[in-house]
Formats: C-alpha cells, structure tokens, sequence
C-alpha cells in the first residue's frame, strides 16, 4: 500500500513537470502544418493567462492619452500589465503616481526613461543585437509611488510595459488616472485621487 503511494506521488509529480514544461517551452511548428497558425493562436492566448485579460474590452482597456496608446494585458485584482507604444519623437514629461508601485520594462524601438531626473535608459544604450533582438529587450526600472519619472521616444517611437500595483485600495485603471505631474494633453483626466 505503501508502495502504491510513493508510485502515485511520483506519477503526479512527473505529470506536473510534463505540464510545466509543455507551458514553458518555445513554440515548436513544423512550416508546412496547414494547422500552424491555428495552434499558434491557442498556445500563445492560453500563455496570456485569457481569464485575466479584461473581457470588456470597449471600456477600461485601451487608452491614447498624449502622443501614446496603451492597452490593459493583464488584470488581477491590484495587479495590472498595460502596453504603452509612444509615437516617434514623443514626450512623456515628469510625473509620479501617488497610489501605484511599478515597473517600467522596455519593449521594443527608441524608449528612453528618467528616473529623479537622471538617464538610465538612453540613445547608447540601445542597439540590435547579431540575433536581432534589442540590447535592453526587457531591461526594467522600478518606480516607487514618489519616484519622478519621465521618458520620451525616437524617430521610430518606442514601447514599453509597465508592470503594476495599485495601492491604498484604488483598483486598477490606466495609469495616466494616477498622476502627479504635468498633464499630457487637454483631456488628460485624473480620477485616482
Ligand atoms: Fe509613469
């Protein structure tokens, strides 16, 4: 009997290290599937975690405030993920977010930022790579809810995510609702605090 449950413990845990794998691994295809894109679509929603991608995707998801457009990826109670893609030559000027921890995390193009004021991501710090990726693909700057923060783009625009927490009890909006700053356009509207 014994002997029984130490079988079933292990069948479970290689069966759980099967489906981590399966989750984790890079999309394998074969070029001439007639499937392939079908069984790509459904691998890559089902990675997004679809149950906490917001449904009501006509109010609360996307926004364009300034020279930038976001979209909500992911929503989880306080924890948000939105897409931001600056036009190119745009500027996002200085500001904090009273309610919300973040992380800025660099997604693609020209994106620089500011952190109190100082360059941490800039022009030389970002170039294409042999494979072709970014230099700074997924670099990252925390930004605590005092921390004065600015960005602006290049002559191809720039995009970034922003990974967020959203405090003292505020669910989470767009993150322009959460501002402390100059505005960025003249519909620019507060509605956190
Ligand atoms: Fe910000």
């Amino acid at each position: 009997m014994q002997n029984l449950s130490i079988v079933i413990i292990i069948l479970c845990i290689l069966v759980y290290i099967g489906y981590y794998i399966e989750q984790y691994k890079d999309f394998t295809y074969d070029i001439n599937d007639p499937e392939i894109l079908h069984k790509f679509e459904s691998l890559y929603i089902q990675r997004l975690n679809g149950g906490n991608i917001p449904l009501q995707t006509v109010f609360n998801s996307v926004t364009r405030i300034g020279n930038n457009s976001g979209v909500v990826l992911y929503r989880n109670g306080p924890l948000q993920v939105q897409l931001w893609l600056a036009d190119p030559e745009s500027k996002i000027s200085e500001h904090t977010h009273p309610n919300v921890d973040s992380y800025e995390v660099y997604f693609g193009g020209q994106m620089y930022f500011k952190k109190d004021g100082k360059l941490i991501l800039s022009e030389s710090d970002i170039y294409e790579l042999p494979d072709r990726k970014s230099s700074v693909l997924f670099s990252n700057v925390f930004i605590h809810t005092d921390t004065q923060h600015s960005g602006y783009s290049g002559k191809i625009g720039g995009a970034f995510l922003s990974i967020q927490h959203w405090k003292n009890g505020i669910l989470p909006s767009t993150i322009d609702n959460d501002w402390s700053g100059d505005l960025l356009d003249e519909a620019h509207l507060i509605t956190s605090s």
